[in-house]
C-alpha cells in the first residue's frame, strides 16, 4: 500500500475549500483545441452531502494511483483521467460525459448485464492493473456519482449491445493487419517520446506506456486496434492529428512491449471483500 502523498493532502485541503461554493470546474485548463464544451461543466453541484460525494468522486478519479482512498486498489502509475482526459469531460478521449445514460448495459465480454458501478470497478483491474474495491463502497459511489453527475440532465438509453456511452470512441476504418510496428518506431519518438521517453516508461510531462508501472494486457489500450483509435482522439494532447495509418503504427510498436499480463483471478479481492462480481467467474 502506498503511502498518503503530500499531492493528495493538498488535493483533500482543496477539496475543502472548494466545498466554499457549488461549483466543480475542470482540475487543469482545458488545453486549446475544441476540448471542454459542455454545459454541465458549470451547472451548479448538488447540495449537501451529494455534492460533496460527486466532488470527492473528481478527485479519484484524477488522483486515482496517489489519494489514500483508491492507491490500496490501483497497481500501475496510472490515473482514470490519463485516458479520459480532463477529468472525463473531454468530448471524444473516452469521454465521461452522458456515460451514466447507457447503464445497466449488456457485456458481450463480461456475458453479464453491468451497472455503471460494476463498469468503473472492472477498470481498476484492467487499466489500472489493480484490485476490484468492493461493490458499494466509498470509492464505488463516490465515482458512480461524479460520473452519473456528468450525464445530468440527458435522456436514458441504456446499450444492449455493448458497455459504452453515446461518446464511445469511433472504430477506425483501416485495421490492424496494416500497422507498421517499424515505422511506428520512428513516429514515436518524432512524436511521443518527449512525455512518455523512449523507454516508455513516462516523465513529468506523461505516464508510462509500456512496462510494470503501465495497464496490463486485459485493458482496452492494449489491444492494438483499441489503442489506436483512442490515440487518434487523444495524443499529442494539445493537438491529436494523427492519421489512422499514423495511429495503427504507433499502438502496433507501443503494444510490442512487455506490460503486465492480466488474469481475473489475481485482481479479484477475497470473497468477502467484493460484494457481487458481475462476471464470467475465474
Ligand atoms: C489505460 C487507459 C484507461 C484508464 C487508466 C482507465 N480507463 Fe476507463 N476506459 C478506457 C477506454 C479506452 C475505455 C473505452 C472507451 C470507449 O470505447 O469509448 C474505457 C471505458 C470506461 C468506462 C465506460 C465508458 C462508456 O462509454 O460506457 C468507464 C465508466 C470507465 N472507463 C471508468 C474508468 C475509471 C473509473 C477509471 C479509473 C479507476 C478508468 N476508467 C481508468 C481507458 C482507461
Ligand atoms: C506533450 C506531452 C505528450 C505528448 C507529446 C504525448 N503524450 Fe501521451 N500523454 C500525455 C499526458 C499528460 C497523458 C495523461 C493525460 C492526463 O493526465 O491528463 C498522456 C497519456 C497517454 C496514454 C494513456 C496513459 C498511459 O500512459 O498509458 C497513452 C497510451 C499515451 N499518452 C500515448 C502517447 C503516444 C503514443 C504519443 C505520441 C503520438 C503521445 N502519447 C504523445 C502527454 C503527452
Amino acid at each position: 500500500m502506498k503511502k498518503r502523498s503530500p499531492l493528495s493532502l493538498g488535493g483533500l485541503l482543496c477539496s475543502a475549500l472548494l466545498g466554499l461554493g457549488y461549483t466543480l470546474t475542470p482540475a487543469t485548463a482545458p488545453p486549446e483545441t475544441g476540448q471542454v464544451a459542455d454545459s454541465s461543466l458549470d451547472r451548479p453541484l448538488p447540495s449537501g452531502p451529494l455534492g460533496e460525494v460527486i466532488r470527492l468522486g473528481r478527485d479519484l478519479v484524477a488522483e486515482t494511483a496517489t489519494h489514500p482512498l483508491t492507491a490500496p486498489f490501483s497497481g500501475n502509475d496510472l490515473n482514470c483521467t490519463s485516458c479520459h482526459l480532463q477529468n472525463g469531460t473531454h468530448e471524444t478521449a473516452a469521454s465521461f460525459l452522458g456515460v451514466a445514460t447507457a447503464y445497466p448495459a449488456w457485456s458481450p465480454r463480461e456475458q453479464r448485464v453491468l451497472t455503471l458501478e460494476d463498469r468503473i470497478l472492472n477498470c481498476f483491474m484492467r487499466s489500472c492493473n489493480g484490485t476490484r474495491p468492493p461493490l458499494g463502497s466509498q470509492v464505488s459511489v463516490a465515482i458512480a456519482a461524479y460520473i452519473t453527475w456528468l450525464s445530468s440532465d440527458q435522456a436514458i438509453q441504456m446499450n444492449a449491445t455493448g458497455p459504452h456511452g453515446p461518446r464511445a470512441i469511433p472504430s477506425l476504418t483501416l485495421g490492424e493487419s496494416v500497422a507498421d510496428a517499424a515505422s511506428g518506431a520512428t513516429l514515436y519518438a518524432e512524436k511521443c517520446a518527449d512525455c512518455h521517453k523512449i523507454d516508455g516508461q513516462g516523465t513529468a510531462d506523461g505516464p508510462p506506456v509500456w512496462g510494470p508501472r503501465s495497464f496490463n494486457t486485459g485493458a482496452g489500450l492494449s489491444k492494438v486496434t483499441g489503442l489506436a483509435k483512442w490515440l487518434k482522439v487523444a495524443m499529442p494532447p494539445d493537438q491529436a492529428d494523427l492519421s489512422e495509418q499514423e495511429a495503427l503504427d504507433i499502438a502496433a510498436f507501443v503494444n510490442s512491449h512487455d506490460r503486465p499480463k492480466f488474469e481475473l483471478f489475481e485482481h479479484l479481492p477475497p470473497a468477502d471483500q467484493m460484494g457481487q462480481y458481475n462476471g464470467i467467474q475465474p
